[in-house]
């Protein structure tokens, strides 16, 4: 799905920018070689940004949740 009609910046690009370390939509543009151009794209990239970052926190919780369990487990 395209995000940036300006750049054709996809969603795609967005999670792919932000997994290699884009933390601000600047970023994101820069990771494409492009930078926002009218702007209209600026506040639903911050949205997908803050959407990618509670998604992967979320897993990370869930990752130590499991360890934890695991660690707990292996004690008894
Ligand atoms: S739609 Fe992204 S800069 Fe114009």
């Amino acid at each position: 799905m395209i995000v940036c009609s300006c750049n054709a910046l996809t969603h795609h690009d967005v999670e792919h920018a932000v997994e290699g370390g884009a933390s601000r939509p600047a970023e994101i543009y820069a990771a494409r070689g492009c930078r926002a151009e009218c702007g209209n794209c600026v506040p639903g990239v911050v949205c997908m940004l803050r959407e990618i970052r509670d998604a992967r926190r979320a897993v990370m919780a869930a990752a130590r949740r499991a360890v934890m369990t695991t660690e707990a487990a292996a004690c008894h």
